[in-house]
Protein backbone atom coordinates (compact mmCIF):
# COMPACT_ATOMS: atom_id res chain seq x y z
CA UNK A 1 0.00 0.00 0.00
CA UNK A 2 1.49 3.50 -1.27
CA UNK A 3 -1.34 5.24 0.36
CA UNK A 4 -4.36 5.76 2.08
CA UNK A 5 -6.71 8.18 1.59
CA UNK A 6 -9.86 6.23 0.13
CA UNK A 7 -11.69 3.33 1.11
CA UNK A 8 -10.17 1.50 -2.33
CA UNK A 9 -6.51 2.05 -1.54
CA UNK A 10 -7.29 -1.31 1.60
CA UNK A 11 -8.72 -3.71 -1.18
CA UNK A 12 -11.06 -6.09 -0.36
CA UNK A 13 -13.41 -5.53 2.91
CA UNK A 14 -13.62 -8.18 4.21
CA UNK A 15 -10.04 -9.55 4.54
CA UNK A 16 -8.76 -6.06 5.82
CA UNK A 17 -11.35 -6.70 8.47
CA UNK A 18 -10.08 -10.14 9.53
CA UNK A 19 -6.47 -8.78 9.69
CA UNK A 20 -7.58 -6.18 12.22
CA UNK A 21 -9.25 -8.66 14.17
CA UNK A 22 -5.65 -10.45 14.26
CA UNK A 23 -4.45 -7.38 14.50
CA UNK A 24 -6.30 -6.36 17.69
CA UNK A 25 -6.28 -9.85 19.19
CA UNK A 26 -1.88 -10.08 19.23
CA UNK A 27 -0.85 -6.79 18.36
CA UNK A 28 2.96 -7.24 18.88
CA UNK A 29 3.40 -10.12 16.24
CA UNK A 30 4.60 -8.10 13.72
CA UNK A 31 6.79 -5.70 15.73
CA UNK A 32 9.93 -6.96 13.52
CA UNK A 33 8.25 -5.54 10.34
CA UNK A 34 8.98 -1.62 12.07
CA UNK A 35 12.71 -2.35 13.19
CA UNK A 36 14.91 0.65 11.81
CA UNK A 37 11.55 1.93 10.24
CA UNK A 38 10.30 5.48 11.12
CA UNK A 39 7.19 7.31 11.06
CA UNK A 40 6.96 11.38 10.79
CA UNK A 41 3.55 12.81 11.97
CA UNK A 42 2.96 15.81 11.09
CA UNK A 43 0.01 17.67 12.42
CA UNK A 44 -1.10 20.94 11.21
CA UNK A 45 -4.39 21.10 13.51
CA UNK A 46 -4.78 19.51 17.12
CA UNK A 47 -5.28 16.12 17.95
CA UNK A 48 -5.96 13.44 20.87
CA UNK A 49 -7.08 10.38 19.72
CA UNK A 50 -5.45 10.43 15.85
CA UNK A 51 -1.96 11.39 17.50
CA UNK A 52 -1.81 8.97 19.99
CA UNK A 53 -3.56 6.26 18.02
CA UNK A 54 -0.85 6.66 15.38
CA UNK A 55 2.75 6.82 17.75
CA UNK A 56 0.74 3.55 19.61
CA UNK A 57 0.52 1.84 16.08
CA UNK A 58 3.59 2.33 15.29
CA UNK A 59 5.24 1.27 18.39
CA UNK A 60 3.32 -1.84 18.04
CA UNK A 61 5.05 -2.68 14.92
CA UNK A 62 8.52 -1.76 16.28
CA UNK A 63 8.70 1.85 14.77
CA UNK A 64 9.92 4.98 15.72
CA UNK A 65 7.53 7.84 15.76
CA UNK A 66 8.25 11.32 15.21
CA UNK A 67 5.48 13.82 15.70
CA UNK A 68 5.93 17.20 14.60
CA UNK A 69 3.32 20.32 15.27
CA UNK A 70 3.44 22.78 12.68
CA UNK A 71 3.94 25.94 13.83
CA UNK A 72 5.01 24.85 17.32
CA UNK A 73 7.25 22.78 17.04
CA UNK A 74 8.17 23.82 13.64
CA UNK A 75 8.74 27.25 11.17
CA UNK A 76 5.21 28.14 10.36
CA UNK A 77 4.78 26.83 6.79
CA UNK A 78 3.51 28.22 3.37
CA UNK A 79 1.44 25.89 1.72
CA UNK A 80 0.21 27.87 -1.76
CA UNK A 81 2.96 27.91 -4.61
CA UNK A 82 3.54 31.10 -6.33
CA UNK A 83 3.00 33.54 -3.53
CA UNK A 84 5.46 36.09 -1.90
CA UNK A 85 6.48 35.44 1.00
CA UNK A 86 6.20 38.43 3.16
CA UNK A 87 3.82 37.40 5.82
CA UNK A 88 4.44 35.16 8.76
CA UNK A 89 5.65 31.97 7.65
CA UNK A 90 9.19 31.15 7.51
CA UNK A 91 9.39 28.28 5.24
CA UNK A 92 7.60 26.61 2.55
CA UNK A 93 6.40 22.92 1.83
CA UNK A 94 8.24 22.94 -1.29
CA UNK A 95 11.57 22.60 1.01
CA UNK A 96 9.80 21.16 4.23
CA UNK A 97 8.54 18.07 2.58
CA UNK A 98 11.53 16.43 1.09
CA UNK A 99 13.55 17.44 4.52
CA UNK A 100 10.90 15.81 6.68
CA UNK A 101 10.39 12.68 4.05
CA UNK A 102 14.30 12.05 4.09
CA UNK A 103 14.05 11.44 7.87
CA UNK A 104 11.10 8.45 7.66
CA UNK A 105 10.03 5.65 6.03
CA UNK A 106 6.49 6.53 5.98
CA UNK A 107 4.59 9.82 6.36
CA UNK A 108 1.26 10.83 8.16
CA UNK A 109 -0.36 14.03 7.46
CA UNK A 110 -3.23 15.82 9.38
CA UNK A 111 -4.12 18.94 7.26
CA UNK A 112 -7.96 19.88 8.02
CA UNK A 113 -9.82 22.01 5.06
CA UNK A 114 -9.84 25.59 5.47
CA UNK A 115 -13.68 25.72 4.14
CA UNK A 116 -13.00 28.99 2.34
CA UNK A 117 -12.08 27.37 -1.15
CA UNK A 118 -13.94 24.39 -2.34
CA UNK A 119 -11.32 23.80 -5.33
CA UNK A 120 -8.68 24.17 -2.98
CA UNK A 121 -9.65 21.94 0.20
CA UNK A 122 -11.62 19.26 -2.72
CA UNK A 123 -8.23 18.81 -4.88
CA UNK A 124 -6.57 18.15 -1.43
CA UNK A 125 -4.37 20.83 -2.27
CA UNK A 126 -1.94 19.85 0.86
CA UNK A 127 -1.98 16.55 0.91
CA UNK A 128 -1.05 16.07 -2.74
CA UNK A 129 2.30 18.01 -2.27
CA UNK A 130 3.49 15.06 0.26
CA UNK A 131 3.05 12.67 -2.68
CA UNK A 132 4.76 14.48 -4.90
CA UNK A 133 7.38 16.12 -3.15
CA UNK A 134 8.10 13.71 -0.64
CA UNK A 135 8.68 10.21 -2.13
CA UNK A 136 7.45 7.71 0.85
CA UNK A 137 4.05 6.71 1.30
CA UNK A 138 1.44 8.91 2.65
CA UNK A 139 -1.08 8.11 5.35
CA UNK A 140 -4.20 10.61 6.12
CA UNK A 141 -4.43 11.43 9.25
CA UNK A 142 -7.99 13.34 8.28
CA UNK A 143 -6.84 15.96 5.57
CA UNK A 144 -9.17 18.38 3.40
CA UNK A 145 -11.54 15.83 2.16
CA UNK A 146 -11.20 11.95 3.76
CA UNK A 147 -10.66 10.79 7.15
CA UNK A 148 -9.81 6.92 5.93
CA UNK A 149 -8.54 5.77 9.16
CA UNK A 150 -11.22 7.20 11.75
CA UNK A 151 -13.87 5.40 8.74
CA UNK A 152 -12.20 1.85 8.93
CA UNK A 153 -11.96 1.70 13.03
CA UNK A 154 -15.81 2.82 12.45
CA UNK A 155 -16.22 -0.34 9.90
CA UNK A 156 -13.77 -2.48 12.68
CA UNK A 157 -16.29 -1.23 15.39
CA UNK A 158 -19.41 -1.65 13.59
CA UNK A 159 -18.62 -5.49 12.64
CA UNK A 160 -17.53 -6.19 16.24
CA UNK A 161 -21.38 -5.43 17.49
CA UNK A 162 -23.43 -5.92 14.72
CA UNK A 163 -26.37 -8.23 15.71
CA UNK A 164 -27.36 -8.75 12.48
CA UNK A 165 -25.68 -10.10 8.69
CA UNK A 166 -26.53 -6.67 7.53
CA UNK A 167 -27.34 -3.94 9.77
CA UNK A 168 -29.11 -0.13 9.12
CA UNK A 169 -26.19 2.42 9.61
CA UNK A 170 -27.79 5.89 9.87
CA UNK A 171 -25.31 9.03 9.29
CA UNK A 172 -27.07 12.11 10.86
CA UNK A 173 -26.11 15.30 11.23
CA UNK A 174 -25.75 17.10 14.17
CA UNK A 175 -25.60 21.05 15.46
CA UNK A 176 -22.66 22.52 16.15
CA UNK A 177 -21.61 26.13 17.02
CA UNK A 178 -18.69 26.45 14.63
CA UNK A 179 -18.50 24.95 10.92
CA UNK A 180 -16.47 21.55 10.57
CA UNK A 181 -15.19 20.15 7.92
CA UNK A 182 -16.92 17.23 6.00
CA UNK A 183 -13.67 15.18 6.17
CA UNK A 184 -15.76 12.33 8.61
CA UNK A 185 -19.10 12.46 6.97
CA UNK A 186 -17.31 11.64 3.87
CA UNK A 187 -15.13 9.39 4.56
CA UNK A 188 -17.97 7.35 6.82
CA UNK A 189 -20.51 7.19 3.37
CA UNK A 190 -17.73 5.91 1.27
CA UNK A 191 -16.70 3.11 3.83
CA UNK A 192 -20.38 2.27 4.10
CA UNK A 193 -21.26 2.82 0.60
CA UNK A 194 -18.48 -0.22 0.15
CA UNK A 195 -19.39 -2.34 3.26
CA UNK A 196 -22.57 -4.86 3.81
CA UNK A 197 -24.42 -2.44 5.81
CA UNK A 198 -28.20 -0.63 4.59
CA UNK A 199 -26.65 2.86 4.29
CA UNK A 200 -28.56 6.21 5.32
CA UNK A 201 -28.17 9.51 5.53
CA UNK A 202 -30.09 11.91 7.20
CA UNK A 203 -29.29 16.03 6.78
CA UNK A 204 -31.12 19.29 6.96
CA UNK A 205 -31.57 20.34 3.59
CA UNK A 206 -28.07 22.41 1.59
CA UNK A 207 -26.44 19.92 3.42
CA UNK A 208 -25.66 17.22 0.72
CA UNK A 209 -22.65 15.21 0.82
CA UNK A 210 -20.28 15.42 -2.26
CA UNK A 211 -21.46 12.21 -4.44
CA UNK A 212 -17.33 11.08 -4.89
CA UNK A 213 -18.88 10.07 -1.17
CA UNK A 214 -22.05 10.17 -0.90
CA UNK A 215 -22.61 7.30 -4.00
CA UNK A 216 -26.18 6.06 -4.45
CA UNK A 217 -26.74 5.84 -0.48
CA UNK A 218 -30.69 7.34 0.29
CA UNK A 219 -30.83 10.82 1.92
CA UNK A 220 -34.12 10.87 3.99
CA UNK A 221 -34.35 14.59 5.18
CA UNK A 222 -36.73 13.79 8.67
CA UNK A 223 -34.79 13.02 10.64
CA UNK A 224 -37.08 10.20 12.79
CA UNK A 225 -38.10 8.49 9.78
CA UNK A 226 -34.37 8.00 8.70
CA UNK A 227 -33.56 6.54 12.32
CA UNK A 228 -36.46 4.06 12.29
CA UNK A 229 -35.46 0.67 12.82
CA UNK A 230 -31.77 1.79 12.97
CA UNK A 231 -28.96 -0.26 14.01
CA UNK A 232 -26.08 2.32 14.55
CA UNK A 233 -26.62 5.87 14.65
CA UNK A 234 -23.43 7.52 13.76
CA UNK A 235 -24.13 11.39 14.41
CA UNK A 236 -21.65 13.95 13.03
CA UNK A 237 -21.92 18.19 12.50
CA UNK A 238 -20.24 18.84 9.05
CA UNK A 239 -20.47 22.68 8.08
CA UNK A 240 -22.16 23.13 3.87
CA UNK A 241 -20.47 20.98 1.35
CA UNK A 242 -21.27 23.50 -1.45
CA UNK A 243 -22.27 20.69 -3.48
CA UNK A 244 -25.96 22.90 -4.52
CA UNK A 245 -24.78 25.74 -4.17
CA UNK A 246 -20.70 26.46 -4.45
CA UNK A 247 -21.37 29.87 -2.63
CA UNK A 248 -22.30 28.64 0.51
CA UNK A 249 -19.22 25.95 1.08
CA UNK A 250 -18.35 25.89 4.46
CA UNK A 251 -20.92 27.87 5.98
CA UNK A 252 -23.13 27.11 8.77
CA UNK A 253 -26.39 26.78 7.37
CA UNK A 254 -28.65 25.51 10.07
CA UNK A 255 -28.07 25.07 13.99
CA UNK A 256 -31.40 23.55 14.72
CA UNK A 257 -31.13 21.56 18.55
CA UNK A 258 -34.03 19.22 17.33
CA UNK A 259 -31.74 17.36 15.83
CA UNK A 260 -29.62 16.37 18.85
CA UNK A 261 -29.50 13.26 18.90
CA UNK A 262 -31.30 12.33 22.35
CA UNK A 263 -33.38 9.74 23.64
CA UNK A 264 -36.67 10.37 22.01
CA UNK A 265 -34.59 9.96 18.54
CA UNK A 266 -32.94 6.77 19.75
CA UNK A 267 -36.71 5.11 20.70
CA UNK A 268 -37.57 5.19 17.26
CA UNK A 269 -34.34 2.84 16.36
CA UNK A 270 -34.04 -0.59 17.15
CA UNK A 271 -32.01 -0.65 20.14
CA UNK A 272 -29.33 1.13 18.23
CA UNK A 273 -25.92 1.65 19.28
CA UNK A 274 -24.28 5.10 18.72
CA UNK A 275 -21.64 6.18 17.46
CA UNK A 276 -19.50 9.52 17.10
CA UNK A 277 -15.74 10.01 16.10
CA UNK A 278 -14.89 12.30 18.85
CA UNK A 279 -14.06 15.18 20.09
CA UNK A 280 -17.64 15.36 20.85
CA UNK A 281 -19.62 18.46 22.07
CA UNK A 282 -22.26 16.94 24.44
CA UNK A 283 -26.16 18.28 24.47
CA UNK A 284 -25.31 19.65 21.20
CA UNK A 285 -24.74 17.11 18.96
CA UNK A 286 -25.99 14.47 21.46
CA UNK A 287 -27.62 14.30 25.05
CA UNK A 288 -25.55 13.38 28.18
CA UNK A 289 -28.15 10.51 28.60
CA UNK A 290 -27.94 8.65 25.13
CA UNK A 291 -23.61 9.12 25.00
CA UNK A 292 -23.43 7.67 28.58
CA UNK A 293 -25.71 4.96 27.79
CA UNK A 294 -24.32 1.08 27.66
CA UNK A 295 -25.14 1.21 23.83
CA UNK A 296 -22.55 4.10 23.50
CA UNK A 297 -19.73 2.97 21.50
CA UNK A 298 -17.69 6.31 21.59
CA UNK A 299 -15.13 4.51 23.91
CA UNK A 300 -14.21 1.34 21.96
CA UNK A 301 -14.56 3.12 18.57
CA UNK A 302 -11.70 5.65 19.69
CA UNK A 303 -9.50 2.27 20.94
CA UNK A 304 -10.05 1.23 17.48
CA UNK A 305 -8.66 3.98 16.18
CA UNK A 306 -4.90 2.26 17.27
CA UNK A 307 -5.96 -0.78 15.14
CA UNK A 308 -6.87 0.70 12.19
CA UNK A 309 -3.81 2.46 12.09
CA UNK A 310 -1.77 -0.29 13.01
CA UNK A 311 -3.53 -2.37 9.73
CA UNK A 312 -2.54 0.54 7.63
CA UNK A 313 0.97 0.82 8.49
CA UNK A 314 1.60 -2.23 8.62
CA UNK A 315 0.60 -2.93 4.99
CA UNK A 316 3.28 0.24 4.10
CA UNK A 317 5.73 -2.10 5.88
CA UNK A 318 4.82 -4.77 4.22
CA UNK A 319 5.30 -3.01 0.54
CA UNK A 320 8.36 -0.79 1.11
N1 LIG B 1 -11.53 11.37 15.87
C1 LIG B 1 -10.37 12.05 15.78
O1 LIG B 1 -9.74 12.11 14.71
O2 LIG B 1 -9.95 12.60 16.95
P1 LIG B 1 -8.77 13.68 17.10
O3 LIG B 1 -9.17 14.88 16.30
O4 LIG B 1 -8.65 13.95 18.56
O5 LIG B 1 -7.51 13.07 16.54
Amino acid sequence: MKSFFHVSDIGDLGAALEEALQVKANPFAWKHLGQDKTIMLVFFNSSLRTRLSSQKAALNLGMNPIVLNIGQDSWKLETELGVVMDGDKSEHLREAIPVMTSYCDLIGIRSFAGLKDREYDYNETVLRQFIEYGGKPVISLESATVHPCQAFADLITIEEYRKKKRPKVVLTWAPHPRALPQAVPNSFAEWMNAADVEFVITHPRGYELDPAFAGKAPVEYDQMKALEGADFVYAKNWSCPGVTDPSRYGQVLSQDMAWTVDAKHMAVTNDAYFMHCLPVRRNMIVSDEVIDAPTSLVIPEAANRAVSAQVVMKRMLESL
